[in-house]
């Protein structure tokens, strides 16, 4: 079940796919769908991690892929054929100060955070009706910088101008095209950024976590489940008339 427990949407035999749903925000998001009724397809490298969201709930697939392969995707998508929501949530978070940062990892968050969603939207567009709904999970680090991620924040950076351009593409077919950018959420990325800072800077993991939580004015983490009512919204009655939006769920960060 998703920590979002009761939902108020109704999603019933809606084809959605979410990309990065073996873990954290993705995984939360296929079970908020999943839990109000809509066929969900998650897709990521790891099987195991997507075997256990899918055990969680029925209503859920898995395909492995990387969304960072071309061929991948298109085959992906081809065997999947129309859906009614695409979710290119897939991202991973690298830091470095930029003057150390190697080319080869500012190629990686490119890759991950930046080509993989032009290759999950671009795909699940073609197979995308009237009415259907493109999102993006960007970050905060889509809208204002954060030192040490230049990679990430200008790939991210890139995801909300690609939402942005591509919304106008799309608005005649009444398909809305939209960015969450989330705040420091907790999930496995953001442990994996404390475990670097204690590495890096030999703070201890509790005040790594409060370095994240300061950032956000309401003095918590977000929640996955804060990400995945937004998603929900997003692609209910209602919500039409939001396309080529960044939407920050922070807590007021920005
Ligand atoms: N946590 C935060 O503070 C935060 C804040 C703002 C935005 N975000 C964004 O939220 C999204 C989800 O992150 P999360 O926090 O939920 O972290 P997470 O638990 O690490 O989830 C990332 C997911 O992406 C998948 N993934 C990574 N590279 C992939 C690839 N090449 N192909 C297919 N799948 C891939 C991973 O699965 P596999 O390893 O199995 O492929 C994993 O399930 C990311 O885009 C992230 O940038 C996170």
């Amino acid at each position: 079940m998703s920590q979002l427990n009761s939902s108020p949407h109704d999603m019933t035999d809606k084809r959605v796919v979410i990309t990065g749903g073996g873990s954290g925000i993705g995984a939360d998001m296929a079970l908020g769908f999943a839990n109000a009724g809509a066929r969900v397809t998650i897709v990521g490298r790891r099987r195991e991690a997507l075997e256990a969201v899918a055990a969680k709930q029925a209503g859920i697939e898995i395909r492995v892929a990387d969304v960072t392969n071309e061929a991948a995707v298109v085959g992906l998508f081809a065997t999947l054929g129309k859906v009614d929501v695409v979710v290119a949530n897939a991202g991973a978070a690298e830091s470095a100060p930029l003057e150390k940062t190697e080319l080869d990892q500012w190629q990686r968050m490119l890759d991950v955070n930046l080509t993989g969603v032009f290759l999950t939207l671009r795909e699940g567009l073609k197979h995308l009706d009237s009415g259907g709904r493109l999102l993006a999970v960007a970050s905060t680090a889509g809208l204002k910088g954060y030192a040490y991620v230049g990679a990430y924040c200008a790939a991210k950076h890139g995801v909300v101008g690609l939402v942005r351009a591509l919304a106008q593409e799309t608005a005649q077919r009444g398909i809305t095209v939209n960015a969450l950018c989330p705040g420091f959420t907790e999930t496995p990325l953001l442990e994996a950024s404390i475990d670097s800072i204690v590495d890096k800077t030999g703070r201890n993991a509790e005040q790594a976590r409060a370095h994240f939580t300061r950032t956000n004015p309401t003095g918590r983490l977000i929640q996955p489940a804060d990400v995945t009512a937004t998603a929900l919204w997003l692609c209910s009655p209602g919500s039409e008339a939001i396309t080529g939006q960044a939407l920050s769920i922070s807590g007021g960060e920005i």
